[in-house]
């Protein structure tokens, strides 16, 4: 199974000039990268039409292909549209080129104060709209990991839960139609990242909620928090970990171009 990086943008960088700067690094990557590796760029949605034209589902080379995903999505997507001022509907974005659409946030869930519940309704809304979702997961506290792998498993398993109910009612779930990225909170932007072998046991328990509870077999889970050139390899070399989530190393062009040099 190839592996999956998935730069995600934030809200960043300020300008399209800078921003397309850092689409070319990543385009040219993506094309010249020697492992099987497929690239996902979420950039923020001003960005996103002027990329469906450069790379929506285009093969860049044999084995590595460039999407696009959204970093959010609204829970509701009448097909008219419909009266919710600054949304983004997934309708739209699937219209436009965009694949994948990541929801649930760490940053999302904190500062805008997005629920279990609302994250459960974009997860259904997006799937039913025909986007890949990208549902991030994470605890909060090293405190809670201090005390012990259970306590994280629990919280972790309560998220999942949550976060995916009802998610076969009506719906026949298509298994690259579902991504998780496990990403403890205290890892994200901090430096301080999770070790690999840890984040590889994390990964392997969520694949065995996600095939025990779910009946979802072979999604890929994803690591993400504080990935960058010197510790990729570590993430990606880990049989259970089927790629990462590169957050803030994915706009700084000079350490961008390291990653793909161990790519
Ligand atoms: P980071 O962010 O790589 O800057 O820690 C990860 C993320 O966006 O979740």
């Amino acid at each position: 199974m190839k592996k999956l990086i998935v730069f995600n943008w934030k809200m960043a960088p300020p300008n399209l000039k800078e921003a397309e700067d850092v689409f070319k690094i990543t385009r040219e990557g993506a094309r010249t990268t020697r492992k099987g590796v497929e690239i996902i760029i979420a950039p923020p949605f001003v960005y996103l039409s002027q990329f469906t034209n450069l790379s929506s589902g285009r093969r860049i080379k044999k084995n590595v292909n460039l999407k696009l995903g959204a970093q959010n999505v609204f829970w509701e997507d009448p097909q008219k549209g419909g009266a919710f001022t600054g949304e983004i509907s997934p309708s739209m974005l699937k219209n436009l080129g965009v694949e994948y659409a990541i929801i649930g946030h760490s940053e999302r869930r904190r500062i805008l104060e997005e629920t279990d519940e609302i994250i459960n309704k974009k997860v259904l809304t997006a799937l039913r709209a025909g986007l890949k979702v990208i549902l991030c997961v994470g605890e909060s506290k090293r405190k809670s990991r201090d005390s012990g792998m259970t306590e994280v498993k629990d919280y972790i398993k309560k998220q999942l839960q949550k976060n995916l109910e009802n998610i076969s009612k009506g719906y026949k779930l298509k298994n690259e139609s579902l991504i998780i990225a496990y990403e403890p909170i205290w890892a994200i932007g901090t430096g301080d990242y999770c070790d690999p072998a840890t984040a590889s046991d994390m990964i392997q328990f969520i694949k065995h909620i996600l095939n025990s509870t779910f009946h979802i077999l072979d999604s890929k889970v994803l690591y993400g928090g504080s990935v960058n050139s010197r510790n990729i390899s570590d993430f990606i070399s880990q049989p259970e970990i089927d790629g990462v989530l590169v957050g803030g190393a994915s706009v700084e062009k000079k350490e961008l171009k390291k990653i793909f040099a161990v790519l």
